[in-house]
């Protein structure tokens, strides 16, 4: 994996050193469209541009000490959108898994999807399964890639097959409690977020792991999504350190 250019990203950063760091991080990737028709581009252009961040900010994850990262690349709304951009889209998700499928193997990403794949395309889910298989062995960075998700309809679909179970006897309903809807969950298999990051100057979470995210710090930048370096990535994760988690309880004396 290529080290991030950069002063704050070669060295060590503190969170690293202290163990403060955020172990799972979450990207609402947002201001593609914005930084394309800054430039006068079409959109898509500059979801071609994100997609070159997130090769960069996926190999800086292991110097920041940041084993889990997730992010937002399409959401049950986002089909909303134009015809055009929905299909550039989903071809750049066919191209990003075709180039991108060796290296990630390589450098020891373990990439998994989250989200409903009923509306996605056979030959896209195939991709995605063959990639998740393909890297299931490792564990230097796990890249949890949220497409066609909503944290509403996972915790529906979630309720759904455990309602299915209780109907078929496997679960006991008086037994349910959070654990339980948690294992439902898409995200059953990763840690909760300890930071939820959003680009481009919007401050909501739009749909993205609600139920995961109750004890998250959230931090809402200016950047738009193709400008986010590893440099401003290492300073975030800087921050995050010195912050005083409480997940409700009161300071330690
Ligand atoms: C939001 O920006 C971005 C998206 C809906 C798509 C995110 C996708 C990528 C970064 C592409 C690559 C992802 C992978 C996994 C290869 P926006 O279009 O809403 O921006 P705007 O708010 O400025 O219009």
């Amino acid at each position: 994996m290529n080290k991030p250019t950069g002063s704050n990203a070669d060295a060590t950063p503190a969170s690293v050193a202290t163990g403060n760091g955020p172990r799972h991080v979450a990207i609402i990737m947002d201001g593609n469209g914005r930084w394309a028709q800054q430039r006068g581009r079409p959109r898509l252009f500059g979801h071609h541009a994100g997609a070159k961040r997130v090769r960069e900010i996926v190999e800086a994850c292991p110097s920041l000490g940041v084993e889990y990262l997730t992010i937002f690349a399409f959401s049950t709304e986002n089909w909303k959108r134009t015809q055009s951009e929905v299909a550039g889209l989903m071809s750049l998700f066919r191209r990003y898994i075709t180039s991108q499928a060796r290296d990630l193997k390589k450098n020891g990403v373990r990439v998994r999807f989250i989200g409903d794949r009923v509306r996605l395309e056979k030959s896209l889910i195939k991709m995605m399964d063959d990639l998740e298989e393909m890297t299931r062995d490792n564990t230097r960075v796990h890249l949890t890639v949220a497409l066609n998700y909503g944290g509403r309809d996972e915790v529906a679909r979630a309720t759904k097959r455990m309602a299915r179970d209780v109907a078929a006897g496997k679960l006991d309903a008086e037994t349910v409690d959070e654990q339980t809807l948690t294992r439902y969950l898409d995200t059953r298999l990763l840690p909760d977020p300890d930071l939820v990051i959003r680009t481009s100057g919007e401050a909501r979470i739009s749909n993205f792991l609600l139920w995961q995210s109750a004890y998250a710090e959230y931090e809402f930048i200016e950047t738009l999504w193709p400008d986010f370096s590893p440099e401003v990535f290492a300073g975030i994760v800087q921050n995050y350190a010195g912050r005083d988690r409480r997940y409700g309880g009161v300071k330690n004396a």
